[in-house]
């Protein structure tokens, strides 16, 4: 092999093809992005970057290591994954197999919750249940300089993941997470401007025709909600209305086609102010309530 074979064969504009194509022949829809991605890791730089070393040639090292990166996809670890971080809400979140990755429909709940409010700079308080990252709570913190906020999981690992998000991010004398069955390790007294919560909310029946990479390696705890994936909406449903302040509204994520479900089990348990928010794709992930 010339020199010249070599440099071709490892420059990033022929390394990133290959990694697209053999991500691709995978059936990874987002090969060309999740490529770009893990070299950018590798190199060390800013993905949109990458597009400016097109000619760069990838040390024996490099190139060693971006395969190993590959390896792991190819088995669909999810790129968030093999990273350890994930960008929401323009913050940085560590992410582990303890918790959801943050997905960017997440961010409607965000987008709702900063629009109903009138004050930002109020002390309000904020309740987050299935915190997992913490991404929900941390984001919204991010906007409200004043608030505080209570993030509460079942999962140890993952309170373990999310308090580490809120030193990392600057928001620990203003987050106190708890590990709890909803809302049974809280004060009953206690009262929230702000209670949001992304449940599990996939039917356990749809459980086959998951990807891989969120069945394999997402959380199963994060993920499902008995046979309709309503059981969890039910339960807090139930729990939440004491625990809202007056003027206080209620967010919860929604999956697809479960609105009216939602909306028919909200009105039965006498909520009202019901709405429904639809995420930048269009589709309903919002729902607003109070009790
Ligand atoms: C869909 S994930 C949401 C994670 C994060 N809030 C987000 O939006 O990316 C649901 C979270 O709820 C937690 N969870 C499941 N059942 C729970 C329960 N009974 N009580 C408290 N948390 C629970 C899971 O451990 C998981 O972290």
């Amino acid at each position: 092999m010339t020199s010249m074979d070599f440099s071709e064969k490892n420059n990033v504009r022929f390394r990133l093809k290959s990694a697209r194509l053999r991500l691709e022949a995978c059936g990874i829809e987002t090969a060309e992005l999740d490529a770009r991605l893990l070299l950018a890791h590798i190199l060390g730089c800013a993905p949109m970057d990458i597009y400016l070393q097109q000619d760069r040639v990838l040390t024996n090292n490099e190139g060693e290591a971006f395969d190993q990166l590959l390896n792991r996809r190819v088995k669909r670890e999810p790129v968030s994954q093999i990273l350890g971080q994930k960008e929401f809400w323009s913050l940085s979140f560590k992410v582990t197999r303890d918790v959801l990755t943050p997905r960017p429909d997440s961010e409607t709940l965000i987008e709702v919750a900063l629009g109903r409010i009138k004050d930002r700079t109020a002390p309000l308080r904020i309740l987050d249940l299935g915190t997992g990252s913490g991404c929900l709570l941390l984001a919204l913190l991010s906007e409200l300089p004043r608030a505080r906020g209570i993030g509460v999981d079942i999962s140890p690992a993952a309170l373990d993941v999310a308090r580490e998000n809120a030193e990392r991010l600057g928001f620990s004398d203003r987050t106190t997470f708890y590990e709890s069955d909803w809302t049974t390790a809280l004060n009953p007294a206690e009262k929230f401007d702000i209670i949001l919560s992304n449940p599990p909310y996939i039917a356990l029946s749809e459980q086959a025709s998951l990807p891989p990479d969120v069945r394999l390696y997402e959380p199963e705890q994060a993920l499902y909600s008995g046979e309709e994936g309503l059981d969890d909406y039910r339960k807090l449903i139930e729990q939440l209305p004491g625990f809202l302040q007056p003027n206080g509204f209620i967010l919860f994520e929604i999956g697809a086609g479960q609105a009216s479900d939602l909306e028919n089990i909200l009105r039965h348990a006498g909520a009202s102010a019901v709405e429904i928010f639809k995420d930048l794709a269009g589709l309903d992930r919002c729902i607003c309530w109070k009790p």
